[in-house]
């Protein structure tokens, strides 16, 4: 059997331990299936002396994060700090110019930097690993670098955010508000520190540039990504969605289009009989679009400790047994820029909730100005009461209307032109629709 892989862990919070915890576990299944024994003989938290329930007697402990990773101890850093700048940044420089190789599970950190980390890793030939940063257990990296080799893909795209998919699931199984259901993810600590890293799609995008960047061999930029989160969603939207056969989803979507790769993150309409609709709670789903395999979609856990554990050591195994992939699928050197692509480009369909003013010709002048931009509908609905609105005042009526494939300026543009005759109350609500 080959020597011993010594790993320093930075991080002891609830994925780090469960790390500490699987590789014990396992340990006699990993030495068969890697050839050598996995050993962490040096961790670096902030309280040493915390009870983590996991066996740390005999492992070094570093008050400093970029020591370990520097440590002539260890061959292998495993970063779970968290953060884009600061101790991780630092400790995962300093493991790469060490030529130590480095797993992460830091999709702030990537997004930010990966692409110079990745860099550092080439002239260092050190192995740049990062499993768990995305979807968490769900071996999403693994399966567009390595398993879907052989295709070109079109589009991926997924709820790759458990806090956003628990708050719109709660809200449409129990009829609670937004604000009810993310209290109840802050306090199950499913959010991150600051929710609205989740709620304002920002953790999706960190997660979606990563994905880009290894199905179309882009390189990771989170400006070139378009981005809106869910704060915005109603029950009335909820309610509208499921009578017209869709669900309401957080997404994130990466997709080549005639003027280069579209990446976005944005509340959308996916159609009740997708795989992805059946999406609940706080789990995570990936759906890839493919010429060889045609699609394909993973569903399981996206955050937690033992789910992402999962993933990391999974990494470890790789460089255990000596596997050494370009982190991004290709040398960073043929990755190209990416480019942003102004959602104004973007051809879909779309759902549209207006708040008409109860007056006579008011649908009608509000699809009079659909028409004039060349906006075909695929269906309208008026109903006498707000949904998801008890109250018995009619002077303002829902108008929900469902496009046909169409530009996202036109739209703009039509609903400009409604808002200018007056015939609604309240600021539009734009939904996109992604389908099959
Ligand atoms: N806050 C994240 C989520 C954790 O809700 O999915 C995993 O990145």
């Amino acid at each position: 059997m080959n020597k011993v892989l010594r790993v320093g862990i930075a991080g002891l919070g609830t994925v780090g331990a469960s790390v500490v915890r699987l590789l014990h576990t396992q340990a006699s299944d990993l030495a068969a299936r890697t050839g050598r024994a996995i050993a962490v003989t040096g961790v670096s938290a902030r309280d040493p002396g915390r009870n983590r329930g996991v066996d740390l007697s005999g492992v070094d402990f570093f008050a400093d994060p970029v020591a370990l990773a520097r440590s002539e101890d260890i061959d292998l850093f495993v970063e779970l700090i968290g953060g884009d700048e600061g101790a991780a940044r630092k400790s995962v420089t300093g493991a790469l110019e060490a030529g130590k190789s480095v797993v992460t599970a830091n999709k702030a950190l990537l997004a930010k930097h990966g692409l110079e980390l990745a860099r550092l890793a080439e002239e260092t030939h050190a192995a740049l690993a990062f499993e768990g940063a995305v979807a968490g257990g769900i071996p999403i990296v693994k399966t567009l670098r390595e398993g879907l080799a052989g295709n070109r893909v079109a589009r991926v795209y997924g709820i790759l955010n458990g806090t956003c998919n628990y708050i719109l699931s709660r809200m449409e199984l129990e009829g609670l508000s937004f604000a009810e259901c993310l209290a109840d993810a802050q306090m199950l600590g499913y959010a991150e520190a600051d929710p609205t890293f989740d709620i304002g799609g920002f953790d999706t995008a960190h997660k979606l540039a990563i994905l880009a960047s290894l199905a179309f061999g882009v390189k990771l930029d989170a400006d070139t990504i378009a981005i809106e989160g869910i704060q915005h969603i109603s029950l009335a939207d909820i309610e509208a969605a499921a009578e017209l056969g869709f669900r309401i989803k957080l997404l994130g979507v990466a997709q080549r289009t005639g003027h280069g790769v579209e990446q976005r993150v944005h509340p959308t309409m996916v159609p009740l009989s997708s795989p992805i609709a059946q999406v609940m709670g706080v789990t995570n789903a990936v759906t890839v679009d493919a010429d060889a395999v045609n699609e394909l979609t993973l569903v399981g856990p996206g955050a937690g400790g033992m789910a992402t554990a999962s993933a990391v050591v999974a990494d470890i195994a790789d460089i255990a047994r000596g596997i050494r992939s370009a982190p991004f699928g290709l040398p960073v050197a043929h990755l190209v820029n990416a480019e942003k692509s102004p959602m104004q480009r973007h051809e879909g369909g779309y759902y549209i909730r207006l708040a008409a003013r109860n007056h006579i010709g008011a649908a009608g002048a509000i699809a009079t100005r659909m028409a004039e931009r060349g906006i075909s509908l695929e269906s309208i609905v008026q109903r006498r009461k707000l949904y998801g609105d008890s109250g018995a005042d009619d002077s303002v009526v829902p108008v929900v209307l469902v496009t046909y494939a169409t530009t996202e300026a036109s739209v703009r543009d039509a609903l400009a032109a409604i808002v200018a005759d007056g015939h609604i109350a309240e600021k539009p609500q734009v939904i996109r629709i992604e389908r099959e």
